[in-house]
């Protein structure tokens, strides 16, 4: 069985090759992060367009560099959603015209359970269970994950992903787009004590997050502070986010009396972020552990690998026929 694995659900295209007797063979990302550093975010329409100027280029590249041809492949897995409606409908498009083309099977997977089980592209791969934190510029979640295909939303964020959190403040803090690593690196040279921003949500082990009330204590802490008060904002408002993240996943550990942990996701990279997460494992008797960055962020082996699991366990296979911008993980089957 030789997968191709596709993915486009926001502003990375990503092509990858899965073998059931080799495992990965190789995969490619284009990100488009540089197209967006003038608008300070990902406009939808250029995604778009992107992805369609270069999908075709990355496979062929894939093809060539690995030393297959297109009738190689004998499965297509894309991912269907959630993501934005039109960079989906291209990854959709180009995986359903070469299926029907060369007569194989298309699996459209959810983009969550590529994330979820992407750890499991590693040699020492982790197995279910576990918990994954997921953390990018598109999602926060804690995600319990019982076993392939069992895998249960326990928390997540009900307004900004905390990337995309990092992002907005960065912009207040007037650093680049994407804002995240630049914010954590001023934070470097800040004092995270000197401001006390709220943490939402911290009442009765609730394990959501928000994320929106922070952003706002910052703008308005910002109209009194010159920029030499920089650092010391981004050092505390990184320290409330984190703060956050790690409360509720100790408490999701407490809940489900599940060890394992994975982080994943752009904000995984944060190293003060990967310190607590070494500091509470070691404190509480946890295992934590991260995919490589290339797995942590979108990619298309995650995807390949997700249609693999599902063959290899005969898991019920989603009949969708279209993109879904918005697909929760709990509707794997409708
Ligand atoms: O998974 P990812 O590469 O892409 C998507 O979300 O699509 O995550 C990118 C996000 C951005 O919001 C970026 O600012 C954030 O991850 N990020 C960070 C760090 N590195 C990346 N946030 C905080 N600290 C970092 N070191
Ligand atoms: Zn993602």
């Amino acid at each position: 069985m030789l997968i191709l694995g596709i993915e486009s659900s926001c502003d990375e295209t990503g092509l990858a090759l899965y073998s059931e007797d080799l495992g990965l063979i190789a995969h490619l990302v284009n990100s488009q992060i540089d197209l967006f550093t003038e608008y300070g975010g990902v406009i939808p329409e250029i995604a778009a367009r992107d992805h369609s100027a270069k999908i075709i280029g990355i496979l062929k590249q894939l093809l060539k560099q690995t030393d297959h041809n297109l009738e190689d492949i004998n499965l297509i897995a894309y991912t269907a959603g959630p993501g934005l409606i039109g960079s989906l409908m291209i990854g959709e498009t180009v995986a359903k015209t070469i299926a029907n083309v060369l007569n194989i099977e298309l699996l459209p997977i959810n983009h969550l359970e590529g994330h979820i089980l992407a750890p499991g592209l590693e040699e020492d791969g982790l197995e279910p269970p576990y918990l994954c934190l997921l953390v990018s510029g598109g999602h926060t979640q804690i995600i319990r994950c019982d076993g392939y295909g069992e895998y249960k939303i326990i928390g997540e964020t009900i307004d900004d992903a905390c990337g995309e959190a990092f992002d907005k403040v960065g912009k207040l803090l007037k650093l680049e787009y994407p804002g995240g690593p630049k914010v954590s690196k001023l934070a470097e040279n800040g004092d995270s004590k000197r401001f006390k921003f709220p943490r939402a949500m911290m009442k009765d082990k609730n394990l959501n997050f928000s994320f929106s009330g922070l952003k706002t204590s910052v703008l308005y802490a910002l109209e009194d502070l010159n920029e030499e008060d920089h650092a010391d904002v981004a050092a505390s408002f990184q320290e409330a986010v984190i703060d956050a993240l790690t409360t509720k996943l100790m408490w999701a550990v407490q809940d489900t009396k599940i060890h394992k942990l994975v982080c994943s996701g752009g904000v995984a990279s944060n190293k003060l972020l990967r310190e607590r997460l070494k500091q509470m494992a070691a404190n509480n008797n946890l295992e934590v552990s991260y995919p490589r960055m290339e797995f942590c962020t979108d990619n298309a082996a995650m995807i390949a690998y997700a249609g693999f699991i599902r063959k290899k366990f005969k898991l019920p296979i989603y009949p969708t026929n279209f993109a879904r911008p918005r697909w929760p993980l709990g509707e794997l089957y409708d």
